[in-house]
């Protein structure tokens, strides 16, 4: 029985979840009475979640490729166990292992309000290990609806405390990033990563007019997408994390780094609920981590 196959007969539910073979790698296809998504296996990778009647949230670049080992270029890539470059060891990926490796399904369940849950647990390898040498384990919770939540959880299997940063580093679809504003992070103090990494202060809402690479610092509350063309806001709520990132990396950049599509970064804005920078976790031995975020599309007012 083919690996997709095997993962119908034991998780497929009909109206909701289903599995099948995409470019060599397994996908997790979610079609229920809110909305559609996908998952793809390696990096528990959520590239899709469209809630019926609505343009994407959740946004893809047309030129992203499936490949093995290889990072996504939209949707939701997991990063794990660290966030941005290693603290010290230039020799592994940077946002770490976790999107790139593959995941195993551990769950799915029909909700109660017609939404869609599926479990995901990384799968440790000798590779991964030579990376990150921590006994953990890691599962990933989507339930597709209409929000969409997602739980990251880190339990510390060990007896040492472990210290890691992680992020849903989530692309979100806008009609034209010139137009939008993101909304929440008002008064909070951020490193400008396209500015040296220099601390400033936001003031009002944020405008993205060039490159922008951003670690708003303490910022637990929710943050708004206000997208004025398709007349909807998109909101972040989160919980475990107390920093996020906002990053477009506009026309030049978005040339070099060539899966964006073209002018795909018109129509993209990553807000990331974070662990990163000073706002790393710790988790004593036996004890979890999570961090929790849920996006929903309000009307705009
Ligand atoms: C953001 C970082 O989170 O991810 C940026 O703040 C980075 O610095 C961007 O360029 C994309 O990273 P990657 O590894 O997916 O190309």
């Amino acid at each position: 029985m083919s690996d997709s196959a095997a993962l119908n007969q034991r998780f497929g539910i009909p109206g909701h979840i289903s599995f099948k073979e995409t470019d060599g790698m397994i996908v997790a296809e979610i079609d229920n009475l809110h909305a559609k998504a996908d998952i793809c296996l390696q990096g528990a990778h959520l590239m899709h979640w469209t809630p019926h009647g609505q343009p994407a949230v959740i946004w893809m670049s047309p030129a992203a490729t499936l490949a093995p080992g290889k990072s996504i270029r939209g949707g939701v890539p997991v990063c794990w166990p660290w966030f941005g470059p290693h603290a010290t060891r230039t020799d592994v990926p940077g946002h770490g292992f976790a999107r790139t490796v593959m995941w195993e399904v551990i769950g799915t369940k029909a909700l109660e309000d017609n939404g869609t849950w599926i479990a995901l647990r990384l799968v440790p390898t000798d590779a991964t290990r030579a990376q990150w040498p921590y006994p953990s384990e890691v599962v990933l919770q989507i339930a597709i609806g209409k929000t969409l939540d997602m739980d990251l959880g880190t339990l510390n299997t060990g007896s040492e405390p472990i210290t890691i940063g992680d992020a849903l580093h989530t692309y979100f679809t806008v009609s034209d990033i010139r137009e939008v504003l993101v909304h929440g992070l008002e008064g909070t103090t951020y490193i400008d990563k396209v500015d040296g990494g220099s601390y400033k202060k936001q003031s009002g809402p944020v405008l993205i007019e060039q490159e922008v690479d951003r670690v708003y610092l303490d910022t637990s509350g929710d943050c708004v997408i206000e997208d004025p063309g398709w007349q909807r806001r998109i909101r972040i709520a989160k919980r475990g994390s107390h920093s996020t990132v906002v990053w477009n990396p506009w026309f030049e950049k978005a040339q070099k780094m060539g899966d964006l599509g073209e002018n795909g970064y018109r129509k993209m804005l990553c807000v990331e609920s974070t662990n990163a920078a000073n706002d790393i976790v710790t988790i004593a031995p036996k004890k979890e981590h999570h961090l929790w975020v849920r996006y929903s599309v309000e009307a705009e007012k």
